[in-house]
């Protein structure tokens, strides 16, 4: 009996939380929450407290903020597979997206503001500092994962080799893990940890733990026990040789049913 409550509940709140994700809402809160960062830098800019370096600080800001994003887009599989909540999928692309364009945001930071267009000294920077280059990498796994994240690109590659560049997803991770690492001075642990988060979910891909109840494609797609038609034909259809009428459990016809 409380058995029965309990797992009545946890379905309740997986389908509160799925229909949540599902309605036609969802998506434009998350893509508003997503740009906030954005808004929220700016404003502090023009009101002047942004600190002596506004400029290094909305470099910092972008490139934290794509870390952040790339690393939620990644942490979505995961946290579905662990909560049973498939809805979550459906921001995955949104997410991934909005770490690129932050990504765009730092690199154009950098590029008009910090550098002023100064080709060759961008250049110069890009070869000499390596924490550059490697930034540099991340943000062209970024420019073609988003190139490629549209329906037109999945059918065009192929649903295998699109999964296989799109797992280059982690590579861009970890190299903006290591961006980050290699460009703070002397040792501190918040590079770490996003280091160690990044790990983490790769590990979870290889490793992945299942809690709970799961929705995977078969459960996920699998009709309610009663709903589904069983062909069972009457005796008399299948002496007469028609075509057996997929029946109920009950015995009543789908044809009939609402
Ligand atoms: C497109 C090539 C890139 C360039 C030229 C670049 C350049 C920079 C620069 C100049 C800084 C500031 C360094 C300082 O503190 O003096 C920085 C910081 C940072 N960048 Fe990048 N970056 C690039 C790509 C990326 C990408 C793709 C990511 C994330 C996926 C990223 C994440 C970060 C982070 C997390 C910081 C540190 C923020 C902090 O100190 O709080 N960068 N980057």
């Amino acid at each position: 009996m409380a058995d029965s409550i309990a797992s009545a509940g946890s379905v309740d709140w997986r389908a509160a939380a799925n229909a949540v994700l599902a309605s036609r809402w969802a998506k434009p809160v998350v893509f508003t929450a997503a740009l906030v960062p954005l808004v929220w830098t700016v404003w502090l800019a023009y009101t002047g407290e942004l600190g002596a370096e506004p400029v290094l600080e909305s470099v910092k800001a972008s490139g934290l903020w794509a870390l952040r994003f790339l690393l939620i887009a990644l942490a979505l599989t995961p946290l579905r597979m662990l909560t049973g909540v498939a809805g979550l999928a459906r921001f995955r692309r949104m997410l991934g997206l909005f770490a690129f364009f932050y990504a765009c945001v730092h690199l154009s930071t950098y590029i008009g503001l910090d550098q002023f267009f100064d080709w060759p000294a961008i250049w110069k920077d890009i070869v000499k500092r390596p924490y550059i280059t490697v930034g540099m990498g991340a943000f062209l796994i970024l420019t073609t994962l988003a190139a490629t994240s549209t329906d037109g690109m999945v059918k065009r590659l192929g649903g295998k080799n699109w999964r296989a560049l799109h797992r280059c997803v982690f590579i861009a991770g970890l190299a903006g893990c290591l961006h980050f690492i290699m460009l703070v001075k002397g040792w501190q642990t918040t590079p770490l940890i996003y280091a160690l988060i990044c790990i983490g979910l790769l590990a979870f891909r290889r490793w992945p733990i299942r809690l709970g109840r799961q929705t995977d494609r078969r459960r996920k797609d699998a009709k309610p026990i009663g709903t589904r038609p069983v062909r069972t034909p009457p005796a008399t259809a299948l002496r007469s040789g028609e075509a057996p009428e997929p029946r109920f459990p009950d015995g009543s016809s789908p044809a009939r049913r609402s």
